[in-house]
């Protein structure tokens, strides 16, 4: 019988990616990849490291874990693989004897190999950072690729060379290196061809995207959205992470110029004070990001703002915060990500002794959220009366609805008849609630249909 392995992944959108090149790489070892944990032989997780609860969240898992069995009652193989992998690598054998092994995420392409010696009784550990995965990874076959939908994740860009001082990831992702082009598109066409309609390249500073041309020049990401664009199956390309300072020129035209770039941009500025800014190592200013917003919305008015916050960064005051509320008034975001500072080892602001306490970090979250929490829905409601094409993604929670995204990345709940997975329909917005918008099909577009 085919063994079956589960992947748990946790985290970010490149954790997300990362799970589906683990599972062609699975496949190929000839795995089935299954969608819950009962019933398979292996199950592997996909940890994240950003945050402590994150972290922490892995070891419960691997002690719920411990005494799990496979198909043939056998005690099911249990890999760690992500961020928790690269930064504690054996520490995690040591902790949780039952796993049998550990993998990095620039080191999955040794998969089949680590399960081999694993499945011999070793404990392999592969945590190196200086290979270039993409070149030994399996191919997607073209069912796993339309099984997966009409959206796509594709990286582009790995690694961090900033060093925020409260930032874990120039440590577990290794420094900034970007995918050549040629690799790039292949991918991507690959993706299209299976029937995706939407790609969204993916980076921990995506927009300092500079991969080699073939041609002994490097291109930008501005060039490589010109040239994803070009795809004629390809409706939508988004990007995420920036930093505002790698937001360069031609980035912010393509927002002005390419129809298929989504107008929405995920922008973090961490903070709002000067001096807490300088702290973090983000070498930019407040007032630095509100003049790159500005000339951002100059090129694309009707932009969706999203951003990333950290509360109670060490040596925050009373009026650093007020200074970050300030910021978030002015700048207005449509979505926003907001947390605790959270002490990660190994981090220069980690060791600071002016922490914050718990419970004032706790206070300014709640107010910070609040605010964040009114402007998501002022953009939603701004929507409602509007008509914006929406690419259905998926049926609906409820019988009888389909759910799409708008360009600004909210899902929108229209009734089924409005089209098939992956049509681009034009919806008539016609209420905001929470996160999500519901609408109409526009009447044109039926009379048509
Ligand atoms: N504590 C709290 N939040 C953090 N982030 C990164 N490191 C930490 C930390 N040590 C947040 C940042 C980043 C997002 C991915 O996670 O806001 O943009
Ligand atoms: Fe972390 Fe800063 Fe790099 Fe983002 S830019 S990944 S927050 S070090």
């Amino acid at each position: 019988m085919e063994k079956r392995a589960f992947i748990k992944s946790y985290g970010c959108q490149m954790n997300v990616y990362d799970a589906t090149r683990m599972a062609d790489q699975l496949r190929a070892s000839g795995y089935d990849v299954v969608d819950e944990q009962e019933g398979a032989d292996l199950v592997l997780l996909n940890t994240c490291h950003i945050r402590e609860k994150a972290a922490e969240k892995v070891y419960s898992e691997l002690g719920r874990l411990k005494g799990a069995v496979g198909a043939a009652g056998a005690p099911v193989m249990i890999g760690v693989a992500g961020c928790v992998a690269q930064a504690e690598g054996e520490e995690i054998i040591r902790r949780q004897p039952r796993v049998d092994f550990v993998v990095g995420p620039q080191a999955y392409h040794h998969l089949p190999d680590l399960i081999a010696k694993a499945g011999a009784g070793a404990k392999p550990v592969a945590t190196e950072l200086d290979e270039d995965k993409f070149e030994h990874l399996a191919r997607p076959s073209r069912r796993a690729v339309t099984a997966r939908g009409v959206t796509a994740f594709l990286t582009v860009q790995e690694g961090c060379d900033k060093f925020c001082s409260f930032c874990v990831v120039p440590y577990t992702r290794g420094a900034e290196v970007s995918r050549p082009v040629a690799e790039v598109m292949e991918e991507a066409v690959q993706l299209v061809d299976a029937g995706v309609r939407e790609i969204t390249l993916l980076g921990q500073n995506v927009n300092a995207y500079h991969g080699g041309d073939g041609k002994g020049g490097t291109a930008s990401l501005a060039d490589l959205v010109g040239r994803l664009a070009a795809l004629d199956g390809l409706a939508r390309i988004r990007f995420t992470t920036s930093h505002p300072n790698d937001m360069g020129e031609d980035l912010i035209a393509a927002h002005r110029d390419e129809p298929k770039l989504m107008p929405y941009l995920h922008l973090p500025v961490q903070a709002g004070s000067d001096r807490i800014l300088k702290a973090m190592n983000r070498k930019h200013t407040a007032g630095s990001y509100a003049a790159l917003i500005a000339r951002i919305r100059d090129a694309r008015p009707d932009l969706a703002l999203s951003g990333d916050f950290i509360v109670g960064f060490p040596g925050e005051t009373d009026a650093d915060f007020e200074a970050t509320m300030a910021l978030v008034e002015e700048v207005k975001y449509a979505s926003a990500y907001s947390f605790k500072y959270s002490p990660r080892p190994g981090t220069p602001a980690a060791g600071r002794e002016d922490q914050v306490p718990a419970d004032v970090a706790s206070e300014r979250l709640q107010r910070l959220q609040a605010l964040l929490t009114a402007q998501q829905k002022e953009f939603n409601l701004g929507l409602v009366g509007r008509r914006v094409p929406v690419l259905i993604e998926k049926p609906g929670r409820r019988e009888g609805q389909v759910v799409g995204r708008s360009p600004y990345l909210q899902p929108v709940h229209i009734p089924a008849s409005a089209g098939a997975v992956g049509d681009m329909v034009e919806v008539d917005i016609t209420a905001a609630e929470g996160n999500s918008l519901f609408g109409e099909v526009a009447p044109e577009r039926s009379a048509a249909a």
